[in-house]
């Protein structure tokens, strides 16, 4: 049985959690969904950091005894990894007793090894980052590198790990094997440790707040050894029930942030050899998740902090999880706008996943009587299925190299695919072809097929809307994640004669918020040439007008012929009208109110003799009279008698 064990790193408990802290989460979220989905034995990891003298202070300014002040942060970090849908294994604290007594064991096991030793110390200490700075590193005025804030002179007797003991053994691991991930960070590493490895200090007299070492009270175990532990900590090493060590260890990935990359291949393997244990097989540093335009950190003294509660709220736990995993090539930084976040919610998820599931049903139960017809032996229509089988194999394999990002692009091709199927094959023309009715059952019948693949490769990523898929054709939700993954993605396992059930879409559109969204909203609604949604014009203030002045306005009956969508542009469709004798193509800002398919065959209004018009490079001649509501519904003006005929003069 093949076995997973992913980490990501233990949290400070801090207050307010932004969504860059959600990111390292969701992503060994997604990994650990993965490999149970392929049906690996899988334990994922995650917890909280809860010692140092950062956390005592706290807990002091709010009166409250550090472990009361800890207790309640955790309860919100549970709170939102919960609301984010993580589905962790096992949450280990820091100031559990199971934690405490194995990294009590770990520090007297090397000390009396030898490889920790007591020595004293003197130098530069920045007491929130609980670090010594050499003299040459300070920025002007004694100030820390990192934070910025003063650093004090601090004398202290410690006890020392022999790091550089291992220096050489560990240089041969990390250039002989793939243990560091993404490659360019592996460089980085092996350029440091080259520069020689001083011995560490691993604990410290001056801070109380922490698991004392074990055989001098005095000293409390500093954050390396404490903090690094807790991933063999939570599987039972060294206590009597170490099954679950046994079984995972040595873990497969720790997920964590580049910024900590250098603890995680240099420290802990070093801990690791000097206890005798083998070494995680791949530490993967991702990049940041930045913020606004200035790609800033987040960061609460900024203000700038995402609060991923409120994301939550506002637009569903899949279209966050969907950002983080999608909009960031995993192991590079990212930039967080509101707006990237809204586009890419809209253009991916609304429209390309949920109109492609919206389409399919509505067509399945307009020409299929709402259940999923048997498709035609004799088709040899192999487009979606071919397609899907290669995606999968791309979705795995970027999978495998943790990936995420490029996963989600390799399913979307087959989304994208799907799509343009539908307008190729026009099911709507099939339909009212009796001698293609074979092909419009395949037709219908390959598209069902693909949303149900997909319903399958999204659960790793979405944690509602495989389901979703999966009810609205029909079948039993549960199983979308439960089914044998090979029996899942093998094509042609939706059974024909299933009776769908067309539900609400998947994805609601996403207004922009009136401060940045205004030139967008704008945009769309002028480049349209259509009636803004919600934009009926009030009568007060309107000029009465002579007939002459509203017969310069030709309007004519039209009837549409084709539609399609136009590729970027979320609102607008290319349509072709049938006016007389005359075909004519417009562009109409109605993509979000119509589909193509529904709107073949109607017969509509035409405003003539508007000047043409490019609109995101396509030619319009025209524009459709359609009637706007308050709510922004939208309904096309259409005739009375469907079958009068095309080019007449309306007046
Ligand atoms: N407690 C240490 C880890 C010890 S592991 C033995 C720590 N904690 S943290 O709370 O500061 O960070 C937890 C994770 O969140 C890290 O992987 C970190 O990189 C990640 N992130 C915090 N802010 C982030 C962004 N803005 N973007 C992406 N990830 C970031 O480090």
């Amino acid at each position: 049985m093949t076995r997973f064990y992913i980490t990501t790193p233990i949290y400070y408990p801090s207050s307010k959690l932004h969504i860059g802290h959600s990111y390292t989460t969701v992503a060994a979220d997604a990994l650990a969904r993965y490999h149970r989905r392929l049906g690996h034995e899988t334990y994922f990891l995650t917890g909280t950091d809860e010692h140092g003298q950062k956390i005592e202070r706290a807990a002091l300014a709010e009166g409250k005894t550090p472990i009361q002040f800890v207790d309640e942060i955790v309860a919100g970090i549970k709170e939102l990894w919960a609301a984010l849908h993580i589905s962790y294994d096992d949450f280990i604290r820091t100031t559990e007793e199971r934690h405490k007594k194995v990294v009590q064991k770990i520090f007297k096991q090397l000390y009396d090894q030898g490889d920790i030793y007591k020595s004293s110390y003197e130098g530069w200490y920045c007491t929130p980052c609980e670090t010594f700075w050499i003299e040459s590193k300070l920025k002007e005025g004694n100030l820390c590198p990192d934070c910025g804030r003063p650093v004090e002179w601090t004398k202290d007797e410690s006890y020392f790990f022999r790091l550089s003991k291992y220096a050489d053994r560990l240089l041969r691991y990390i250039e002989e094997t793939d243990f560091i991930q993404p490659a360019s960070r592996k460089n980085e590493m092996i350029s440091f440790i080259n520069q020689g490895l001083e011995d560490l200090c691993v604990s410290r007299s001056t801070v109380r707040w922490g698991i004392p070492v074990p055989f001098d009270e005095k000293q409390t175990i500093y954050v390396w050894i404490d903090a690094l532990s807790n991933y063999i900590s939570a599987l039972g090493w060294g206590t009597e029930n170490d099954e679950l060590y046994r079984k995972f260890w040595p873990a497969d990935v720790h997920l964590v942030g580049k910024e900590i990359v250098r603890f995680h291949t240099i420290i802990w393997p070093c801990i690791l050899m000097a206890l005798g244990l083998p070494l995680p097989k791949k530490v993967f540093g991702h990049g940041w998740l930045l913020f606004g335009t200035q790609a800033e950190k987040m960061s609460k003294s900024k203000g700038n902090v995402v609060d991923p509660f409120v994301l939550i709220d506002r637009y569903g736990v899949d279209a966050v999880r969907y950002y983080l995993l999608r909009e960031v090539p995993f192991g590079a930084d990212g930039t967080y706008t509101e707006e990237a976040f809204i586009l890419r919610t809209n253009n991916d998820l609304a429209n390309d996943l949920g109109n492609l599931l919206s389409r399919t049903t509505q067509m399945i139960n307009k020409f299929s009587d709402g259940r999923v017809p048997e498709p035609d032996p004799a088709s040899d229509d192999r487009i979606l299925s071919d397609l899907a089988a290669q995606v999968l194999r791309e979705f795995q394999e970027a999978m495998d190299r943790l990936e995420i990002s490029s996963a989600l692009v390799a399913l979307w091709k087959l989304v994208d695919r799907a799509n343009k199927y539908i307008d190729e094959q026009a099911p709507w023309a099939l339909a009212r072809d009796p001698g293609r009715a074979g092909q419009l059952r395949t037709v219908l019948y390959n598209l069902a097929e693909t949303l149900r693949l997909l319903g399958v490769a999204l659960t790793p990523f979405l944690v509602q809307t495989p389901e979703r898929i999966w009810d609205q054709l029909g079948l039993e939700p549960a199983q979308v994640r439960t089914l044998p993954w090979e029996e899942a993605v093998a094509w042609g396992g939706l059974k024909p004669g299933t009776v769908i059930r067309r539900g609400s879409p998947l994805f609601p559109r996403i207004e922009l918020p009136k401060e940045n969204g205004d030139s967008v909203a704008k945009e769309g609604k002028a480049q349209s040439g259509e009636p803004a949604a919600g934009a009926a014009q009030p009568t007060e203030g309107v000029a009465e007008i002579e007939y002459d002045d509203f017969a310069k306005v030709e309007l004519k009956v039209a009837e549409v012929v084709e539609a399609e969508r136009i590729p970027k542009a979320d609102r607008l469709l290319r349509l072709v009208l049938q006016v007389g004798e005359e075909r004519r193509q417009i562009v109409s800002g109605i993509a979000q109110h119509y589909a193509p398919e529904e709107l073949v065959g109607k017969r509509i209004i035409l405003v003539a003799n508007l000047k043409p018009k490019k609109l995101r490079g396509v030619e319009s001649h025209g524009m459709l009279l359609a009637a706007t509501a308050e709510d922004g519904s939208l309904s096309l003006v259409t005739l009375d008698k469907p079958d009068f005929p095309t080019g007449m003069r309306v007046k």
